[in-house]
């Protein structure tokens, strides 16, 4: 099978990211997270600018408590949202690597995946 065969699959339906929330996925082994506030969608690569690891611990929690700012669970780092910007913690001034995604028929996809 080439890779032409395999259809293009959506990151995630968007009604199983709450509307300020957090959900991890995997998609082609890459590990990102997406971040809903409101309307407004984020993809980011699983990956703090501080040590290079992962940044939450309870599956799907990259939030901080105000569901406002994403944080990293092992040292506080906290990101925004809408750019990955490091305004707190370790890294300050740091960014998270943002992907671009888009939200289509129900489902969130990575940009340039979705099946025409
Ligand atoms: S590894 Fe994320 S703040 Fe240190």
């Amino acid at each position: 099978m080439s890779d032409d065969d395999v259809k293009p699959q959506p990151l995630c339906h968007l009604d199983d990211l709450p509307l300020r929330g957090s959900k991890g996925v995997i998609h082609q082994g890459q590990s990102l997270f997406l971040v809903r506030q409101g309307e407004q969608v984020y993809l980011y690569e699983n990956r703090c600018p501080h040590r290079g690891i992962s940044l939450e611990w309870v599956p799907d929690q990259f939030l901080d408590n105000s569901g406002r700012l994403i944080q990293c669970a092992t040292h506080g780092a906290l990101f925004l949202p809408e750019n990955g910007e490091c305004v707190a913690g370790p890294c300050v001034g740091q960014s998270l690597r943002q992907l671009h995604c888009h939200i289509s028929n129900g489902h969130i996809w990575l940009d340039d995946e979705q099946p025409s």
